[in-house]
Formats: structure tokens, C-alpha cells, sequence
């Protein structure tokens, strides 16, 4: 049975994809297939830039996927994108051979060849998929959204899914991954650290964009969000930018913050903006007040960034000059962790565990080509060995200038402390900023996901290409 009828696109992709509650009511079959297509395009984000890419179905991003939890999914893969490819499916604690990581679950789909990914896709919540193959440099385009509805959800009257990237020159990648890169540090908070840069000072590591896209294309030629007045407006936000965190506002309205990449929060938290780092995902609601038309925009130093923004507007309001908020995050309230996690207390009682691990992140020094765990770079880092049913505890010091969003595949953990401190209500997540400049951070996780080889990794491209992954792997007998 297709269900791609449950995919509305629109001519610029899946901007203002209409995240319909038909799945839902959808009769008892209990197996829902899809085919996805990666290929190349031609993909131009703004008027003047054309870029070489690759592309799910045609589309940038890829087509929103959507089941309801408990049902199967079965997803026919054709590679037809001139390399190796897989992928994976980001958030879903699944059967390890289903993982998609290419040299670690299987072997790299050749071009010209297919895979058929099954599985039953959980935990609910807003998942994505993409390609695991980068050992190069080049920007591919292979991601989407994966939803799995969750039943005990309460109905939203609109939804939408609203995913950020941003279009790589690529030559800068290159330049990233030896160290070398000449792009301009992009600091939307003006931290200490990049106050006391001088103008022309260089990284070595960041990525020069030269597009920012919400849903596959730039302000003003994004599809805009239709509401109407008296509605409950759910978006389903990813960040799947390679190497830069994003802070997401919506002018006069605050964001109410229910999940945390797909898993509910303990607390629904009420924000002026989110924070979403690399890989991450955030579910934020808001309700429709008054008639008007309001910009859903990034905040950033980079001036070019406010093309990554789109309209919201209320009906018969499509061609208002839409409300505006400040580009700058001075003073504003933007999602934290410890703030959804209803702050953190003063001391950290050390939780039992059958295994600990700690890991050192450095590197990224200029002109250097390694970023390390513990001094060493994949595949020579540290392995996490486990046994189904323990309890693993990962503790993470960043002595980088960097922050890092670090992932594990198969399993979702809590983030139990941040810099020293534990949190009131656990966070549910399966990828977290270790903040820069000598940051923090500890996941609990129980080791009782299919057994095999979980990937843990950096999710800054850069950063994952130039060593910093290992992995958990279960011991055979278990
Ligand atoms: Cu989004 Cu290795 O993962
Ligand atoms: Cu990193």
C-alpha cells in the first residue's frame, strides 16, 4: 500500500508541507511502504546560485515520511546517485542491521544497487533519515523528516514541518576538514570569545554558506505557513545544517516547547526562540491570537541568514508586509536544557552504573586535520563495550572552542548533568551540545537496544570526517 499520498508537495519541494492528521485515521493496515531515490539535482536556493547536490525523489530536503507508531515500514532504496550511499534513520531504536551506517551495519550501497530498510519505527516523535556515508567532502542533500505519530499526542489544527539547511560552498567544506577554511566564524550569541577575535581573524574550521534554506528554499520564495485566527499551530523543526547550531523565532509569539528530538518533555517549556543544534529536533506550538503575517526566521550575526526565514500568516493576509523580530539574541529567551529541565541543582549525586566512560573532545587546532576523543581519532577511539541491561553512563569534557552535538545511534538517552550540575528533570534526547571552553555533560542510557554496533559521533561533519566517533558495541554473549 503507497502512502505517498500522505506527502503533500508543493513545486519547491516539501516547502509547507501540511502535516495532515489522515495518517492517523488510516485503516489497520499495518505496513507502510515507501520509496526513496537518491540521484542528482541541480539545486539552485536562491536566484544567482546553483549548486551540484544529490536528492531524495527529486526533493531538497527529502519527502516527509510519516507513520503511526506501531506500524511497519518498509523502504525500498535505490542509489542511483553515482556513489555509495545509505541511510540512516536518526532517532529510532531499531534492529542493528537496519541502521544504515555504511562499514559498521552494512556495506555501503553501491551506485546503480538497491537495500530495503524494514523495521518498526519508534520511539514516536520527529525522527529524520540520511545518508551515513561521508568520508568526502561533498555537500549531498540526502535528509529528510520521519515522523511517528504518537497516539497520546494532543491534536494540533495545523502542522508543519519546517526544516533548516543551508547549501555549503563546497570548497569551504574542503577547506574545513584540513583546518584551513577562510569563511568567517558565524557567532549568533556574541560570546566573550568572539568579541575578543579581531576582524579577519579565522577559525581554520567553519564552513562558508552561501545559501540558507528553511524547507528547501530562501526568504521570500518559501512557501509561507497558512493558519487561520483561533488555531493550535504544531511545528516540527530540524536543524540538519552540517556544522552550525540555529536559533529559530517566530515575531509576536512565544514557542511553546513540547518535545525534545522527539521524546516529550517532562514540562512543556514556553520560549522566545529555539536553539537547535546540529541533528537536533524540537516539536513548538503556538496559537493563532489575531489576524497577521509574521516572520518564523534564524537569528544570526550573519546578515545573509535572514534569508532563512518564511511567512506565517493568517488567512487573506498572504501579501501583508509580515512583523519582524530583532536579528540579534541579546535579552532574548531561547530554549536551554536546563531550562527545560527546570534548572539544575547545585550538585551532582553520581547515579549507579555497570559502565562508565569518559570522554576528553579536542583538536581542531589550525591547519589540523583531527578531532579527537581521548587523543585519538576514529577508528582508534575508545570503544564503550556493554551488556544488555546495563547501565551505562558517558560523560563527556569539551576542551575545545567549540560546542559539539554529540549522537548515538539506537538509543535514547537523558542528559543527567551539565557542567558539574544535575538536572532537576532528566532530558530525554538522542543527540546534545557538549559546550565549548571546558563544558560538561553526562548521558544515562540503558544498554538494552538490539545488540550490535552503535555508531557515537560528533554530528558537525567536519568534525565526525575528521575523527571524533567511536561507537557502543554489545558483547557477543548478551
Ligand atoms: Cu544523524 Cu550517525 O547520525
Ligand atoms: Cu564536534
Amino acid at each position: 500500500m503507497r502512502r505517498s499520498n500522505f506527502i503533500r508537495v508543493t513545486a519547491g519541494g516539501i516547502a509547507a508541507v501540511a502535516l495532515t492528521q489522515r495518517g492517523a485515521r488510516a485503516a489497520a493496515e499495518d505496513t507502510v511502504d515507501y520509496t526513496l531515490t537518491a540521484a542528482p539535482l541541480r539545486f539552485r536556493p536562491v536566484a544567482g546560485v546553483e549548486v551540484r547536490s544529490l536528492a531524495y525523489n527529486g526533493l531538497l530536503p527529502g519527502p516527509v515520511l510519516r507513520v503511526r507508531h506501531g506500524q511497519r515500514v518498509r523502504v525500498t532504496y535505490r542509489n542511483r546517485a553515482g556513489e555509495p550511499t545509505t541511510v540512516h534513520w536518526h532517532g529510532m531504536i531499531l534492529p542493528n542491521a537496519m541502521d544504515g551506517a555504511a562499514g559498521i551495519t552494512q556495506p555501503a550501497v553501491a551506485d546503480g544497487g538497491s537495500f530495503l530498510y524494514e523495521f518498526t519505527p519508534g520511539p514516536p516523535g520527529t525522527r529524520w533519515y540520511h545518508d551515513h556515508y561521508s568520508n568526502d567532502a561533498t555537500p549531498r542533500g540526502l535528509f529528510g523528516m520521519f515522523v511517528v505519530e504518537d497516539p497520546s499526542d494532543e491534536p494540533a489544527d495545523a502542522e508543519f514541518a519546517i526544516v533548516l539547511h543551508d547549501v555549503p560552498s563546497p570548497n569551504s567544506m574542503m577547506a574545513a576538514m584540513n583546518g584551513t577554511s577562510g569563511a568567517p566564524m558565524v557567532d549568533p550569541l556574541g560570546s566573550p570569545e568572539m568579541r575578543a577575535m579581531r576582524a579577519g581573524d579565522r577559525m581554520g574550521d567553519e564552513v562558508g554558506y552561501v545559501a540558507h534554506c528553511i524547507n528547501g528554499a530562501t526568504y521570500p520564495s518559501v512557501a509561507p505557513l497558512a493558519v487561520k485566527v483561533g488555531q493550535r499551530v504544531r511545528l516540527r523543526v530540524l536543524n540538519a545544517n552540517q556544522t552550525q547550531t540555529k536559533y529559530l523565532r517566530l515575531a509576536g509569539h512565544r514557542l511553546r516547547v513540547t518535545h525534545a528530538d522527539g521524546n516529550p518533555l517532562g514540562r512543556p517549556l514556553d520560549v522566545d526562540a529555539l536553539r537547535i543544534g546540529v541533528g537536533e529536533r524540537y516539536d513548538a506550538w503556538f496559537e493563532v491570537r489575531r489576524p497577521g503575517a509574521w516572520l518564523l526566521q534564524s537569528l544570526s550575526s550573519d546578515p545573509l541568514a535572514f534569508e532563512q526565514a518564511t511567512v506565517v500568516h493568517s488567512e487573506g493576509l498572504a501579501h501583508a508586509t509580515p512583523e519582524a523580530s530583532s536579528q540579534a539574541l541579546d535579552g532574548v529567551d531561547y530554549f536551554t536544557y536546563e531550562k527545560a529541565a527546570g534548572g539544575t541543582l547545585a550538585s551532582l549525586v553520581e547515579p549507579a552504573a555497570q559502565v562508565r566512560k569518559h570522554f576528553v573532545l579536542a583538536g581542531g587546532a589550525y591547519g589540523s586535520a583531527r578531532w579527537t576523543m581521548n587523543g585519538q581519532t576514529w577508528p582508534d577511539t575508545d570503544k564503550i563495550h556493554v551488556s544488555r541491561g546495563d547501565t551505562v553512563l558517558v560523560r563527556f569534557t569539551n576542551k575545545t572552542d567549540m560546542d559539539h552535538p554529540m549522537h548515538l545511534h539506537g538509543h535514547t538517552f537523558e542528559i543527567v548533568e551539565i557542567d558539574g550540575r544535575a538536572l532537576r528533570r532528566p532530558l530525554a534526547k538522542d543527540i546534545a551540545l557538549v559546550r565549548a571552553n571546558g563544558g560538561t555533560l553526562t548521558w544515562r542510557f540503558r544498554a538494552n537496544s538490539p545488540p550490535g554496533r552503535w555508531l557515537l559521533h560528533c554530528h558537525n561533519e567536519i568534525h565526525m570526517m575528521d575523527g571524533m566517533m567511536t561507537e557502543v558495541v554489545y558483547n557477543e554473549s548478551t
